[in-house]
C-alpha cells in the first residue's frame, strides 16, 4: 500500500518530531529540506532511525533542495509518480519563522514563506496531490480581547511574518474554491511549541543569540549567559508578564497525525484548526516551573516590552479536540524538562 508522505521542512525543530512519528508508524517519509535552519543531527539521527531499524529499512527519503526550486520538486513529484505512485499528503513546514527578523528583513520571509508555498502548491496541483497540512501559527490572531482565542476571530497578525502566515491560508483558501471536489486543507494553527522527544536527538538549530523564550531559558541554566531579559512586566495579566499557550512539540506532531488521517478518510474539505492546550503560562511561572523541575537557578531582569509582541496567546482547542480527538497530553513540567535534557545532551551546558 502507498504510504509516502512528503513533509517540507521536515529536518528542522517540528519536522524532525513529525517524521520520528511517521516513520515509527510505518508511512515512507520523504523529506524536503535546504538545512537553512535544521541542526545537522536531526538529519543524522533521522538516518540512523532509518537505517538501523530492519524492518522499515530506507523509509526515510531526504531530498536538499528549496522549494523555491520548481524544477527540484517538479524532479521530485515526476520521479514518484513515474513509479505509478503519488504522495498521500504533503505536511508544508519549510519556512522562515523569526518574528524580529521578519521586520527587518520582510522581503526574504515574503519570498520563503509566499513564493516558496505558491511553488510547492503548483507542483502539487500538476501531479494531482492535493491534499495539504500547513504550518500556520497563533500569531495570525494578532492582539484580541478574547482570552481563548478560537478559529473563527478574524486574523490581524502584528508582524510580517504572521502577515505571510494569513496570505498563505487566503491562497490555501482560494484553490480549494478553484477545485472543491479533490482538494484536503489543513491549516494548523500553532501556539508555543516547545519541549523535545525525551531521547533529546532531534531539536532547534542551536543559537547564542536566540529569540525565543526556551532557548533562552536553557542558555542561562546552562551558565552560557547571565541572565534572561524578561520583556515588560506591565502587561495586563496576573504578575504582568505575557502569557503563551505552550504545547509539548510531541503533542504538537501527533496533531499533525490526526490531521492527516482525518483529511484523507474524510470529504473533501479546508479546516483551520488550532494545536494548543489551552492553558496559559506567564513569563514568571514559567521561570519558576524550569527551575523547581530541573534543579536550577534562573536569574532574569526586566526589559521593556518587545516590538511585534501581545500580551496574551491562548487556544481555544475544542475543534480540534472535537473533530480529530486530539487531547494534549504532556504538562508544563514534561516541556521543562525535556527541553532542558535536550540541550544538556547536545553539551551546550557549560
Ligand atoms: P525550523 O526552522 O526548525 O524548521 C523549518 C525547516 O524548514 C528547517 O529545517 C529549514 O531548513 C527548512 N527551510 C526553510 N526554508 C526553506 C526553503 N526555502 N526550502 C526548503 N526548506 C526550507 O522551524 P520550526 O520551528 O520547525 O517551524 C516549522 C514551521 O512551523 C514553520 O513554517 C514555522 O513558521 C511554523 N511555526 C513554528 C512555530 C514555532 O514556535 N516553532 C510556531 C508557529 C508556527
Ligand atoms: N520572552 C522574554 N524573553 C526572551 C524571549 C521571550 O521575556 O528572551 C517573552 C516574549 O516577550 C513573549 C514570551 O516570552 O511574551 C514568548 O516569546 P517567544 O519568542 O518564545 O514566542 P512568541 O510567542 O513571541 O512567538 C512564538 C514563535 C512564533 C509563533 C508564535 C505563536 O516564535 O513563530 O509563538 O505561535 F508564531
Amino acid at each position: 500500500m502507498n504510504k509516502k508522505v512528503l513533509i517540507s521542512g521536515g529536518t528542522g525543530y517540528i519536522g524532525s518530531h513529525i517524521s520520528l512519528q511517521l516513520y515509527k508508524l510505518g508511512f515512507d517519509v520523504h523529506i524536503v529540506d535546504s538545512f537553512v535552519n535544521s541542526p545537522g543531527k536531526n538529519l543524522e539521527n533521522l538516518k540512523n532511525f532509518s537505517n538501523k531499524d530492519k524492518n522499515f529499512k530506507n523509509r526515510i527519503f531526504i531530498n536538499e533542495g528549496d522549494i523555491r526550486d520548481r524544477k527540484f520538486l517538479d524532479e521530485l513529484f515526476l520521479d514518484i509518480s513515474k513509479r505509478k505512485e503519488m504522495f498521500l499528503a504533503v505536511i508544508h513546514l519549510a519556512g522562515l519563522k523569526s518574528v524580529p527578523e521578519s521586520i527587518s528583513d520582510p522581503l526574504r520571509y515574503w519570498d520563503v514563506n509566499v513564493n516558496g508555498t505558491i511553488n510547492l502548491l503548483n507542483v502539487m496541483k500538476k501531479y494531482n496531490c492535493k491534499s495539504i497540512i500547513f504550518s500556520s501559527s497563533a500569531t495570525v490572531y494578532g492582539n484580541v480581547k478574547e482570552t481563548f482565542l478560537r478559529e473563527d476571530l478574524p486574523c490581524n497578525p502584528c508582524n510580517p511574518y504572521g502577515e505571510t502566515k494569513v496570505v498563505i491560508e487566503k491562497i490555501l483558501s482560494n484553490i480549494f474554491t478553484s477545485d472543491p471536489d479533490n482538494w484536503r486543507i489543513c491549516n494548523l494553527r500553532y501556539f508555543n511549541p516547545v519541549g523535545a522527544d525525551p531521547s533529546g536527538l532531534f531539536g532547534e538549530k542551536f543559537s547564542y543569540n536566540p529569540s525565543n523564550l526556551f532557548p533562552y531559558l536553557n542558555l542561562v541554566a546552562g551558565g552560557k549567559k547571565k541572565y534572561l531579559r524578561v520583556f515588560g512586566k506591565d502587561w495586563p495579566t496576573k504578575d504582568g508578564t505575557a502569557i503563551r499557550d505552550y504545547i509539548h512539540v510531541c503533542d504538537l506532531s501527533y496533531g499533525h497525525i490526526l490531521a492527516m488521517n482525518y483529511l484523507l478518510f474524510k470529504k473533501s474539505q479546508i479546516l483551520n484548526l488550532n494545536l494548543g492546550t489551552g492553558k496559559g503560562t506567564t513569563v514568571l511561572e514559567l521561570i519558576k516551573t524550569f527551575e523547581r523541575v530541573n534543579n536550577c537557578t534562573i536569574k532574569y531582569e526586566f526589559e521593556d516590552r518587545r516590538p511585534g509582541d501581545v500580551s496574551s496567546l491562548i487556544a481555544d482547542n475544542n475543534l480540534s479536540k472535537k473533530i480529530f480527538k486530539w487531547y494534549p497530553q504532556k504538562s508544563i513540567e514534561e516541556m521543562c524538562k525535556d527541553s532542558w535534557n535536550c540541550f544538556i545532551k547536545n553539551k551546550y551546558a557549560i
